[in-house]
């Protein structure tokens, strides 16, 4: 017989005790089973940014953040970006296992063949000004897709579920790109399926029908890396909002739509952008130790963009291989004397020293680097977080799945300490002060 591990709750005031199970993963931290606190206590847990609240069981992604590490289904993300590529990642996040090669060549064909979108969906984009920000497109097209995809929404269907999760991670490149060209007035490329993933979202980027594109190599696994490094990342905020969502039985696009709402913000997938609008307003080194000063001052409210992480307490192992993939291309693109992406490696150095942000564990996360290497090989700004969505599209999805596929899965309702007003008896327009 095991023994169940327990832990004992006493309620110092009347010394009532109650006992909750433990629950032990695989690895990580141990979870204390409270869902029959309620029932038991009548009280709620409080923990606002659920910084201590594991909100489902998964298989998908482990982080250990004071190590900094990040395995996907048990492997290490430096081993996978060193040796692996996204379209195998994917299969290994949905899947559980890492492909065979016919598995893999099916799966690869099976994405590369669902890249176009429904061609009235090329006509949606029409409503939206030239002028608006790819992620607010994005937002609304991959929305949209339930309105077009209709084969595709029964959720209990395994082969719905499929086809979904086919076209989501196949068409999010055909949709990113489409907003980046209709923001610059460029004629839409139809995607080219013979082209890895990472060399098609490329072409559909920066191709125009008059001329040949030809993707560069460098890039192109740059890129493809980038998509690796993004693609899950356990419980985040999207993450949590496309599980939230979900969890009462929405589509699939609408949920990957909410996700894609949730990392729009500057604390999560849009500091890659937010990184490069922060060096420009500090404009030349001799301005840093100010911005320092600015950033240390908790009156100011102002962060050292792509600094810090909630779980990473250590260098975020993503920004490790980023930081190595980012003096890659800049070297192979002879790229020596760009005023910014000096301005962000002086900033790197300088951080790393500085005893505010080690006594905090505040170290580079990825965006700090991705921001740096989408400027060198030319990618707009206001395409960084929608790469970002690209990519964890695949996590989304796996995750979403998970979710769905769990007998324990149960609608999400968190509960609250209400702090407003009791009960009281309404005042008439007349007798209002
Ligand atoms: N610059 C300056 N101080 C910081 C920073 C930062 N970037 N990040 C955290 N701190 C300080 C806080 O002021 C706080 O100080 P205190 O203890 O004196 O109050 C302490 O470090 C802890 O910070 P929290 O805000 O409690 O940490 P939290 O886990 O809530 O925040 C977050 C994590 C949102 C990522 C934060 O570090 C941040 O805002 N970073 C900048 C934005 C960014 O780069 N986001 C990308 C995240 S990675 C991703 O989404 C892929």
């Amino acid at each position: 017989m095991t023994n169940q591990k327990t832990v004992t709750l006493t309620d110092d005031t009347t010394g009532k005790t109650w006992k909750f199970k433990v629950m032990e993963g695989t690895t990580g931290p141990d979870v204390i089973d409270v869902r029959t606190l309620y029932g038991q206590t009548g009280m709620f847990t409080y923990d606002p940014g659920f910084t201590s609240t594991g909100s489902c069981e998964s298989k998908i992604t482990y982080i250990d953040g004071d190590a900094g590490v990040l395995l996907h289904r048990g492997y290490n993300i430096a081993e996978l970006a060193e040796k692996s590529d996204f379209m195998e990642v994917a299969y290994l996040l949905l899947n559980g296992e890492l492909p065979s090669p016919a598995e893999k060549a099916s799966f690869t064909s099976g994405i590369m063949r669902h890249t176009m979108v429904h061609e009235q969906l090329t006509r949606f984009y029409q409503g939206f000004r030239r002028d608006a920000h790819p992620m607010a497109v994005c937002c609304g097209v991959v929305g949209a897709m339930a309105a077009f995809y209709h084969d595709s929404l029964d959720i209990n269907d395994p082969h719905q579920r499929m086809i979904a999760q086919y076209r989501l991670i196949a068409k999010m490149p055909t949709i990113a790109a489409m907003a980046y060209k209709y923001s610059i007035g460029q004629p839409f490329m139809y995607p080219q399926n013979n082209l890895s993933y990472a060399g098609n979202f490329l072409r559909m980027m920066f191709g125009v029908p008059a001329e040949d594109y030809v993707v560069n190599p460098v890039i192109e696994r740059a890129m493809d890396r980038i998509l690796m490094l993004h693609a899950d990342h356990e419980q985040n905020a999207s993450t949590s909002t496309v599980r939230l969502a979900g969890s009462s039985g929405a589509n699939p696009f609408a949920c990957i739509a909410a996700g894609i709402a949730s990392l729009w913000g500057p604390s999560h997938g849009g500091a890659n952008e937010a990184v490069l609008n922060m060096l420009r307003e500090i404009g030349n080194k001799s301005n840093i130790p100010a911005f320092l000063s600015r950033v240390k001052d908790k009156a100011d409210h102002t962060r050292l963009m792509g600094f810090g992480h909630r779980v990473y307490k250590n260098f975020d192992p993503r920004a490790t291989v980023m930081r190595q993939t980012c003096h890659e291309v800049l070297a192979s693109l002879g790229i020596k004397n760009d005023p910014l992406l000096d301005l962000a490696m002086e900033m790197e150095q300088i951080a790393l020293k500085d005893e505010y942000f080690v006594s905090k564990k505040l170290y580079p996360n990825v965006d700090f680097y991705s921001g740096i290497i989408f400027r060198a090989i030319g990618m707009p700004e206001s395409m960084f977080t929608v790469l970002f969505a690209v990519a964890r599209t695949v996590g989304w999805i796996s995750q979403w799945r998970e979710m769905v596929e769990d007998p324990q899965s149960k609608i999400g309702r968190p509960r609250q300490l209400y702090s407003g007003q009791t009960e009281r008896a309404f005042v008439p327009m007349h007798a209002r002060g």
